[in-house]
Order: structure tokens, then sequence, then C-alpha cells
């Protein structure tokens, strides 16, 4: 790195953060050097998606070369559960159990070698009956088999409102799930430790959750285990509740052999064993005035949660709390249904239940708008929550800081949209086989765990003697640069340069008690958790530091890598005080703490705060459709985001760029496909598209809206991680618009080229 110590200019800032990654150095668990004599650990999944496991034994595989451990549910010295919300996931499955879909984890095995370990596996003996798999959404609502009891949300008397509407309008629509896809796949390194207990690193969104399995699995306390997390090579969300798996395994056999234990997912193994975004079917109604104002609007969805509950009502739940999408509805009722299926667990995935609420709502309105013939985007603008009046949601929460129509009107002026719409209407009368479509997308994305006791979040912070700073915080980096924002808040704080800030790796040994790094919130927590922090060190600091100045009061400002008294003209380098400080034996070590309170809502009347504040903006995608090979190109994307004030634009700026890129792929590319036997049939890129540079838009237009600061977040920012990755609909809107048809997610090419017929 070619940067001059001191302050740091915001290229150097970049240049820092991107070193590492460019230059294949960051390291991932695959990447860690090993203790000597580490055993690889291997899972052994059920050939079956339901079937009962009649007969188990393992003892000729315990033989087998090179071999450790075999271990089957029965050596499990605590209960055999590691569910996260719901206990219905058991960490293998036991005889005598019925799994519940193709792959469940049977037994482990660790060996000196994968081949071994794999040699071995192909020597378990096993009996299963065979049972009919369900794997359908229509089939589970049939059964009605359900994971738990379906969500409502209801405001007002949709049912009459609908009956006396003007023009009424009913809908479906389906949508697939999407892989993760993360490049570094599940990992975790389990090493016992001399004085008993273990150490596991782990690429984990939530090093506290893995503890807590690693531990009750073990019939451990929690202070017995440290889980550490370095770099995650992506998360997504796959890594939330579901990166305990391998922790756990790990754990277990490195228990049993008294050996270190690596475990990492091959690539196809983790495709079909962990779950993926909740794909759903949904069924609407709207009633509506002439100008395209939702009267009244009836949802229901049903999600494929897979075999068990994972955080499957978390995600339902965040789904409901936005099917209103940015729009007022007075009258509305949505009902959600977790539906059970023979295959794995869906869990979270970036966005977590919004993009698939966003994708029904944008839906009704841009058939409301066809019914009318308006255009769309003058009937979402009818829609609007507005700012004084209103601006109630369904569930009784203020829209607060409300720009949706700022934005609206910012991104139909960036995009000439009007103008657009002429020149497309004018190419689409010239040519037959190409046609060119436009959709306008607003966003609106609220920000919190719905759950109140996860918003808290503690931190560390160690000044040394040398004046350089080390911070400790709950967060885990996945690649949305946290560390480096969190690096650039407490150099905002203490005055610091960034290059004498060092951010530890997450550890569960010195922040106890972290939640997982999700729902977009990893900036607000840390970073308000550190400020906390730096607040207490200055506050205890300031009159030392004014002692040395020569001072007894004075106004005292941490800048520039000095502590100065401004009205006195005078300072002192903050490297001296930190040695100062230690010398007279002043602690330079400090806790802090955040937490959010009153947050959630009530379960009966389904009324609260589940969210702290909204992220909102807006969006236009104008693309080109080939209608004889479905290939399409996106000719211009713009993209108008609120983050606040951003701690770190490079990054907020990636992030959109990511989110985006993401979407698309769950919207145009990724399609899951599930053989009969319950079998998934897409494993690897071989036979699953995501996302490439040949996908990105022709030109990105990507803006930060202005003059919009969060007064209730940690340096006036805003939540950045997830909600951009709803303005991908604004392609698949668009397309649908190119092709005037509706069309599923994902909207693949194989959709894109079927004839066009009205398919009423
Ligand atoms: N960006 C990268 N590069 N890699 C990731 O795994 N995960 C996303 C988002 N951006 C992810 C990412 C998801 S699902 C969430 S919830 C947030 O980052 C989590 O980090 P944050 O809370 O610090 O924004
Ligand atoms: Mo993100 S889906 O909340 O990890």
């Amino acid at each position: 790195m070619n940067h001059t110590p001191g302050i740091m200019t915001e290229p150097d800032l970049i240049q820092y953060r991107e070193a590492a990654h460019l230059s294949g150095e960051t390291r991932y668990i695959p990447d860690m050097e090993l203790y000597r004599g580490t055993l690889t650990g291997y899972a052994v999944s059920s050939p079956h998606a339901k079937a009962r496991l009649e007969h188990l034994d393992v003892s000729l595989a315990r033989t087998s070369p090179g071999v450790a451990a075999v271990l089957t549910a029965n050596d499990i010295p605590g209960p055999n559960t590691m569910a996260p919300v719901i206990d219905d996931e058991p960490c293998l499955l036991p005889e005598g159990g019925t799994c519940g879909y193709m792959g469940q984890v049977v037994c482990i095995i660790a060996a000196d070698t994968l081949e071994n370990a794999k040699k071995a596996a192909s020597l378990i003996e096993w009996q299963w009956k065979v049972l009919d798999p369900v794997l359908t959404v229509e089939e589970a609502m049939k059964n009605e088999d359900f994971l738990f009891k379906p969500l409502r949300l209801k405001r007002g008397d949709p049912a009459h409102v609908m009956e006396n509407a003007p023009f009424r309008k009913k809908g479906s629509l389906e949508a697939g799930g999407q892989e993760h896809y993360y490049f570094e796949t599940q990992a975790a390194y389990a090493v016992p430790l001399h004085q008993g207990g273990l150490l596991i690193r782990s690429s984990t969104q939530n090093p506290t959750d893995n503890q807590r399995f690693a531990t009750s699995l073990l019939g451990l306390k929690a202070s017995d285990v440290e889980v550490q997390v370095g770099f995650l090579g992506g998360g997504f969300g796959g890594k939330q509740t579901q990166a305990t798996w391998t922790v756990a395994w790990s754990a277990l056999l490195a228990w049993k052999t008294k050996k270190p234990v690596l475990f990492i997912m091959e690539r196809d193994q983790d495709f079909r064993l962990t779950g993926k975004r909740h794909p759903f079917k949904a069924h609407w109604e709207a009633g509506f005035d002439h100008q395209g104002r939702i009267l009244a609007l009836e949802i229901s969805m049903s999600y494929d949660c897979g075999w068990c509950n994972d955080v499957s009502i978390a995600v339902l739940h965040h789904s409901l709390f936005h099917m209103d999408g940015a729009y007022y509805i007075p009258h509305i009722d949505s009902v959600l249904y977790g539906c059970r299926t023979n295959k794995p667990s869906n869990t979270a995935f970036r966005g977590f239940g919004v993009p698939q609420a966003i994708s029904v709502i944008e839906s009704v309105i841009t058939q409301i708008a066809q019914t009318l013939g308006k255009d769309s985007a003058n009937v979402r603008w009818k829609n609007y929550y507005g700012i004084r009046k209103n601006n109630r949601t369904p569930y009784n929460m203020l829209v607060e800081h409300n720009i949706l129509r700022a934005a609206h009107r910012q991104i139909v002026q960036k995009s000439d949209y009007f103008g657009l719409r002429k020149k497309i209407n004018a190419f689409n009368k010239k040519n037959t086989f190409k046609k060119q479509g436009l959709a306008l997308v607003p966003g609106k994305f609220g920000i919190s765990f719905n759950e109140s006791f996860f918003n808290q979040a503690g931190a560390l912070i160690n000044i040394y003697r040398d004046g350089s700073v080390l911070i400790h915080h709950p967060g885990t980096e996945m690649g949305q640069g946290l560390h480096d924002k969190m690096r650039t808040v407490v150099h905002r704080e203490l005055g610091v340069s960034t290059d004498f800030i060092r951010v530890a790796d997450t550890s569960t040994s010195i922040i106890p008690n972290t939640t997982s790094t999700a729902a977009s919130t990893g900036t607000d927590f840390s970073g308000a958790a550190l400020k906390d922090a730096c607040d207490k060190l200055k506050k205890r600091l300031n009159p030392i530091a004014l002692k040395m100045m020569g001072l007894e009061k004075g106004k005292v400002v941490w800048e520039n890598n000095t502590v100065s008294c401004k009205e006195a003209g005078t300072g002192v380098p903050f490297k001296e005080l930190s040695f100062h400080s230690y010398m007279i034996l002043e602690s330079l070590s400090e806790k802090g703490f955040y937490k959010r309170e009153n947050i959630g809502f009530n379960l009966d009347t389904m009324t609260g705060r589940p969210y702290w504040y909204y992220v909102m903006g807006s969006s236009v995608a104008h693309v080109e459709l080939n209608l004889l090979t479905g290939q399409f190109r996106i000719l211009d994307m713009w993209i108008l985001h609120d983050c606040g004030e951003p701690v770190d634009k490079g990054i907020d700026m990636g992030q959109i760029h990511g989110a985006f890129m993401q979407g698309l792929g769950w919207c145009t590319l990724e399609k899951l496909i599930t053989g009969k036997n319950g079998r998934l049939e897409t494993y690897s890129l071989d036979n699953y598209k995501i996302p490439g540079i040949y996908e990105l838009p022709e030109n990105f237009h990507i803006e930060l809206f202005q003059g919009n600061p969060e007064p209730l977040n940690i340096h006036n920012t805003r939540a950045i991680g997830e909600p951009p990755l709803i303005y991908a609909l604004s392609v698949w809107l668009a397309l649908q618009d190119a092709r005037g048809t509706t069309l599923p997610i994902p909207a693949t090419r194989e959709e894109l080229i079927k004839p066009l017929y009205n398919e009423e």
C-alpha cells in the first residue's frame, strides 16, 4: 500500500480497503494456516426428500482407513437441536426419525483427508422407508401444512370497500428462490483448547448463535467456547443461521477426537443442503378509483419455507410489514402462509422477505395502470404515502422523513421519464421484433430487527500507549465494508487518522451476546456502540489533556491527531496524550453500548413500531427486448437512493451496485429447479446462472439523494446493505412493459421468448 501516514484522504481510504481484496490477500477459512494434526470434516446426507431412517449402522465406516470419528445423533452429549427459533431442526437425524429433505445430515465424519472421509461414508449401512415428498406450496396449502399459524395484517374494511370500488382487478404472481452463492462456502475450524473448551474460527454473520449451539450440543457453557470471525467471503443472509451447521459439526468432531477439525462444505453440497430466498405464490385483488388510487387490497401469499422453520417466521413478518410498499392503502388485508415442503429450509437472503412483498405490490400498481390505460409512474404518484396525511402504515407506524415524492420527481427528471416514454412508443411502433420498455420503482424499506431484544450492541476500544487504537465491535465483515466504516466512525470521533486505527477480528470473547450482522443494521449498531465508547474515553481524557495544555477548563476538540482547545490556541498530540495518560495511571480502554428501545409490535393487534426508520429512494429502468431470442439489454438504469449522510460514500455506492445486481439475478436469471423426487437439479454455476459483467446496465446512473439526514442514527446515516436490491424490480417491470404481458420471477430467457398472446 502506497499511502503516507497522517490524515488519509478519500482516495487513500479506498485504496486501503480494496488493496487486500484486489490482490487476493484477504484470507478466508480455507486460506487459514492449520494446526498440525488437523482433521477434515465431512457430512453424510439423506438420499431421500422424505423418508424414515429405519436402521443406521456406522461401525464399518468407523474402521475405514484414516477415519478418526464417525458421529451419529446418539453421540451428541447435549440436546440434539440447532434450531434458531422454533425447535424443529435436529443437528443430526436420529435413527427412527424422518428426514425433511434430500440432504438432511445423518452423520458426520472426521478423517485425515476428505477422500478417506468420503470412502468411510460409502461404508455406512442404513435402511430407509421412503415416503411421498411435498414439493409445492399448492400441495402444502391443500394439506394446510404450515410451519406456524398464518400471519395476517388487516386495516379497515377491505371486503366492503372492494364491493363498492369503481374498478376491480385480480391477479397472481409466482416467484422463485435464490441461491446466495457466497464465494466462500460454509466453513468452520474448531480447535480444542488445552484448558478445555474450544476456539472456533467461523465464516458466519452470527458468532453468538454459533457459540450458543456449539455449547448446547456439547453440554458446555458459553464461556467455554470462543467464536472468532475474520472476513467472510460473502454472507448475504445465508450465514445468519445456517453457518451454525459447520460450526456445530466441527465442534462435535473436535470434541470427540481432541483434534482440530476443519469443515468446509463443497460447493455442490452447500448448494443442495443450505436454504435459499423464499419462493412464493401470491393472489391479490385490488379495488381502485379512476385515477388508479388503491381503495382496497386483498393479498394472500403462500411462502415456500422448506422443511423446517429456521427464521421463516421472521422473514414473513418483515414481508407482511412491507405489503404496502411505498403506498398508503386505506383498506388492506394480507395473509401470509408459511408452507412446509420437503426442500432445504429457506432462510435469510438480502431483503429478508421485503423484495417478495414489493414485487407483489408493484405488480398490483402496474396492472392497475394497465387497466386504466395510464402510465404506471403516474399511478404510483397518486398512491405514495403522504407527508401530513395518509402517512400511517397498516401497522400504524408513522412514515417520517418521507422523500418518496421528492425522489420520484427527481428521478423522473434525471431520466427524462416522459420524454423517454414518447421515444419508446415511437421505437415500438417501428420495430416488430425488438421492443423497449420502461418502469419506475420506488423504495421504502424498514430498518431494525422486529424482535426487540436483538436491537443492541456492545463495543470495546483500546488505546495503546503509543497512540494506536484497536477497536472491537460485534459486527462481522462480509464484504459490505463494515470494518472500514467503523474505522471511519472512530476516526471522526477521536480525530485519529485511520492508519492508526485497527479493527480486530470479531470475537465472542471480547464482545459477548452479539446480534447477527443482519437487517442492514451493522453500521447503525456497531457505529453507535463505538461512539459511546469514544464519548466515555473523551470524557475521562479531556481533563488530562487540558492539564497538559496548562489549562483548567475549555472546550476540547479531537481532530487531526491532536486534542486541542481552539480558544486557547493550544493542543497536545493524541499520541502524547495516550502516553501521558498511561504514565499517570489512567485507563485507556473503554466499553461502549447501544440499544434501541421500544421497537417491536403487538402480535395480537399487529400494530406497533417494528422499525426505527425507513430507507427510501427511487429507480427507473429502460430496457430493450429481442422477442425472438429473449435477450435483453438494460440501456439505462437510474437509481436515486437516500442513505442520509453516508459514513463512506464509496462503500455505499458499492452496496447499491451490488444489491441491484443481486436483485437482477433473482428477477431475471437465477432459476432453481427441483426434480420430482425432491432433488435440487441446479447445484453449480454449470446449471445456475448468476449475474456477471455482461449483465451490467449499459449506462448505470447511481446517485445519492441529498439533504435528508437521519436524526435517529449514528452520524445521520441510513442503512444501505439490503434496500437497493428492490430497484432491480424496475428491470423486471420494464420487461413486462416491453412485452405487454405479465412475467413471473425470474423472467428468464425461456419466459421472455414465450409467444406473445393475451393470457386471459
Ligand atoms: N455485501 C457484500 N459484499 N457481501 C455480503 O454478504 N450482505 C448483505 C449486505 N451487503 C452482503 C453485502 C446483507 S444480506 C446484509 S443484511 C448487510 O450487507 C449486512 O451488513 P450491514 O448490516 O453492515 O449492512
Ligand atoms: Mo441480511 S438477509 O439481513 O443477512
